[in-house]
Order: structure tokens, then C-alpha cells, then sequence
């Protein structure tokens, strides 16, 4: 991502902030995984949004209108020995030179300088309740303004969320930005097809994990967006499986749902398919009804139609069938008044998606679903998971689990869909799988 992209976000955000008010937000803390050994580095989403600024240690401060520069980054000095150490680092000129800082300070001066900051602004633009240590911090330096006030100097009345003007701006996805979330999607299609063709009875799941993996990295995307699922059989009627170490077995279904970040946009893509190949009569009608019910919604995407459209299309055709296959018996609208279709679908069809897999943003505004519009990128994956246990379906039916999942754009004509490149009809699975 271009330093321009994060310019012209920064001057987004300034201008909301307004003059006179201050805006402030820190980077992520490096989590640790046991003692010495850290989780790989994940910057905090709302703070790589405005700076592109990869350290953790690091606060970035917006001040509309400050003569000496409105942006004001404090950050880690560089350190020889932690460059040794631990590889580079930025430093204070560095935040300048290549981040488009108009003034950085170390962090470990910010006690003593962000106070004066503070200083006769009326409101701080702050993510609230994130960091109860920053949260801590500053009250504290609120209140020591607050007792200098005989010296006519006016501490900040209003703490307002930055979120809630940030997340607006994250919903609506740029050209730059939907370069990477088309990259990751493609990348992403790629490992669903390579696994499909690898694919074999007696292999792990854990092995299928692998390969997926192995295709992203060896397309320099090194992180999942999230925890890939890999579910064999009834595996996939637990929604967020993460064991992955099962035995596939020749006559069950694999749930792959698995998705690559790129530069912290992600991909977020369900395909189920059958381990031998071929699908069983019983998957094949419950793998269809999915997939209609995933086409139906998909079609719902476009400017102007509510949010919640696309998922009562899901809902609507997935009753139907299940009414149609004798797993439901009864009136679909009664079934669907009675929300009897949980049962067998239970999540609902999808969710915002950007720098977070589940991505920011409100699904209602006044209570009312949201009006799609273009630059929204959002998940549709409606599934059906029949229950090991559920004694009110044939047992043919029993154990079956499965989701379709693809990444939708809302454009100005309707949608683009960033995850094509996956096989997804049954001819297409069946004709991938035999030909290898
Ligand atoms: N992979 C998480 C989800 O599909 O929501
Ligand atoms: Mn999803
Ligand atoms: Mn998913």
C-alpha cells in the first residue's frame, strides 16, 4: 500500500476530528506465546488504517490544524543492540522520512509530552475501553490538566470513539484496497483448488492445512487472515472446528475454510467437497440446495437493497429444500416464522470483510438493516449441518456439514464476486478431483 493511501485517509480523519479536538491511537502489543517466544506481530487494524506504521510501541496522534504539523507519531529510538537483536526498526527519523510523520518523539517520552498536547483542546478522538492502560493513562493526564486550570489552561471535556468515524471509513473499500482484498481472494482460490486436486483418503486434516499454507506462502502472502478450518465428515458440523487432526475418510466431505492476508486485507473462502471425488446422492442434494441457496443470496447483492436481504433469500430457499428432502416437514413460511430451519442452519449468511476477517462496521443504522452500497465488501456463506445425533432426519442424512463461502464487492452495478477462481458446481468439484 502506497504512503499516499494512508495521506489521504489520515487528511479523511482530520477533518472529523476538526480543529481544536485531538485525536489519538496505539499500536498493538506484541502478544507473548511463552516465555521468551512471541506470536508473529499483528498490527492493530485501526492504527495500520491511518499510519502503515508496522511497530508495536508506537502511538499516532492527530492534531487538525497544529502549526508545527498534524501528525505527530511517537515511536521506539532506534537501538543498535535491539537492531541486532531483533532485526529493523523505524526509529524517530524514520517515522518522518518514510511515514509521513510531521514530528515523532520516543515513547518513552510520551508522559511528559502529550500532556501540553492536551492542552486547551475540547474533545479527544480515542478508541475507548481498549487499552485500559492508555484508558488509565489518559485520565490521568486529563485530571493534572484539569488542576492547572488557574493557570487558564482548559483540559478536554468530551472523550468521543474514534471508532465510530474510523470504522465508516474502513466500510468503504478503495481502489488500492480492493487490489489487495482481489489478490488475497485469488491467492486464496488457488490453495481451494490445489487442495481439491491433492486431496485423498488416509490423509490428515492437518496435511490439507498444510498444502493450503504452502500456497499462500509460495505467493508471499505469509499470514492466514484466521484459523483455517479443515473438517472431514461430521468435523464440519462443529462451526468453528480447529482441531484439524482427523483421518480423512474415502465416502465423507471435507469443509475447507480457509483464507490468506495480504498486506492485512483478507480472504475469507468455504468450499466443501468430497474426499473421493465423487459426491454420495445424499450429499449431492444437500450440496446443491447449498448452493442455491448461496447463488440466491449473491444475487441480492446491490446498491440500494438492504442487508438483511441476502440472508432471508438464504433462508428462504434452504427451508424450501429441506421442507422438499423431507428433513423439515411442515408450511415453509410456518417453518421459517418458527425459525425451525435452525436446526440445520444456524449461523447467519455472512458478515463485513476488510483488514479484519469479521470486519468493522454497523449492519443497522437506527435499527434498521443497512443499504448496501458500492465499495462494501461483505461474506456470503450460508451452510446446513445435519447433526450426528439428530434423530428427526433419516440417518442417510446424519453427519453432514457443509458451506459455501465467497467475498462479495457491492459496485456501482451490483457485485463483483473477488473469489471466483474456485470450483464450485458439483460438475466443476467432480471434474477437478477425477482428473488428477
Ligand atoms: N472464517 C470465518 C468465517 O467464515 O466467518
Ligand atoms: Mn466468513
Ligand atoms: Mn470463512
Amino acid at each position: 500500500m502506497k504512503q499516499t493511501e494512508f495521506k489521504r485517509r489520515r487528511k479523511q480523519i482530520m477533518q472529523q476530528i476538526g480543529k481544536g479536538n485531538l485525536g489519538l491511537i496505539a499500536s498493538a502489543p506484541h502478544q507473548t506465546r511463552n516465555r521468551d517466544v512471541d506470536y508473529p506481530y499483528r498490527q492493530d487494524s485501526d492504527f495500520y488504517y491511518l499510519t502503515g506504521f508496522n511497530e508495536s510501541g508506537a502511538l499516532a496522534v492527530f492534531i487538525p490544524g497544529r502549526e508545527q504539523g498534524e501528525y505527530i507519531l511517537f515511536c521506539r529510538e532506534f537501538d543498535q543492540k535491539k537492531a541486532l537483536w531483533e532485526g529493523a526498526h523505524s526509529g524517530l527519523e524514520g517515522a518522518t522520512a518514510h511515514y509521513g510523520a510531521d514530528d515523532s518523539f520516543p515513547i518513552d517520552d510520551l508522559n511528559d509530552i502529550l500532556p501540553g498536547m492536551l492542552e486547551n483542546k475540547a474533545k479527544v478522538f480515542y478508541p475507548m475501553g481498549r487499552d485500559s492502560d492508555l484508558d488509565h493513562k489518559l485520565l490521568e493526564w486529563i485530571n493534572n490538566l484539569r488542576a492547572q486550570s488557574r493557570n487558564y489552561i482548559s483540559a478536554p471535556g468530551e472523550l468521543v470513539s474514534l471508532e465510530h468515524i474510523l470504522h465508516e471509513m474502513r466500510m468503504f473499500k478503495s481502489a488500492a484496497e480492493l487490489k489487495l482484498m482481489r489478490h488475497a481472494g485469488q491467492v486464496s482460490a488457488r490453495a481451494h483448488m490445489r487442495v481439491m486436486q491433492l486431496c485423498k483418503p488416509g490423509m490428515y486434516e492437518y496435511q490439507i492445512e498444510a498444502e493450503i499454507v504452502h500456497e499462500f506462502m509460495q505467493a508471499g502472502l505469509r499470514a492466514v487472515a484466521y484459523p483455517s478450518i479443515v473438517a472431514a465428515g461430521k468435523n464440519a458440523c462443529v462451526l468453528h472446528y480447529v482441531h484439524n487432526n482427523a483421518k480423512l475418510r474415502r465416502g465423507d466431505l471435507l469443509l475447507v475454510d480457509a483464507g490468506a492476508e495480504c498486506d492485512h486485507y483478507a480472504a475469507d473462502i468455504t468450499r466443501t467437497f468430497p474426499i473421493s471425488g465423487k459426491f454420495s446422492r445424499e450429499q449431492k442434494l444437500l450440496y446443491q440446495l447449498v448452493l442455491d441457496a448461496q447463488l440466491a443470496a449473491i444475487a441480492e447483492i446491490y446498491p440500494g437493497n438492504p442487508w438483511n436481504k441476502a440472508h432471508e433469500a438464504s433462508v428462504q430457499v434452504l427451508t424450501q429444500g429441506l421442507v422438499d428432502l423431507g428433513l423439515l416437514m411442515g408450511d415453509v413460511e410456518t417453518l421459517i416464522k418458527d425459525e425451525k430451519y435452525k436446526e440445520f442452519y444456524m449461523h447467519r449468511i455472512g458478515h463485513w470483510l476488510g483488514m479484519d476477517v469479521h470486519d468493522v462496521g454497523d449492519y443497522k443504522i437506527n435499527e434498521q438493516w443497512r443499504l448496501l452500497e458500492p465499495g462494501m465488501v461483505l461474506t456470503i456463506e450460508p451452510g446446513l449441518y445435519v447433526q450426528p445425533d439428530c434423530e428427526t432426519v433419516d440417518p442417510k442424512w446424519r453427519g453432514i456439514g457443509i458451506r459455501i463461502e465467497d467475498d462479495v464487492l457491492v459496485t456501482k452495478q451490483g457485485h463483483e464476486v473477488l473469489t471466483s477462481g474456485v470450483a464450485k458446481t458439483v460438475a466443476e468439484i467432480e471434474a477437478l478431483m477425477q482428473a488428477k
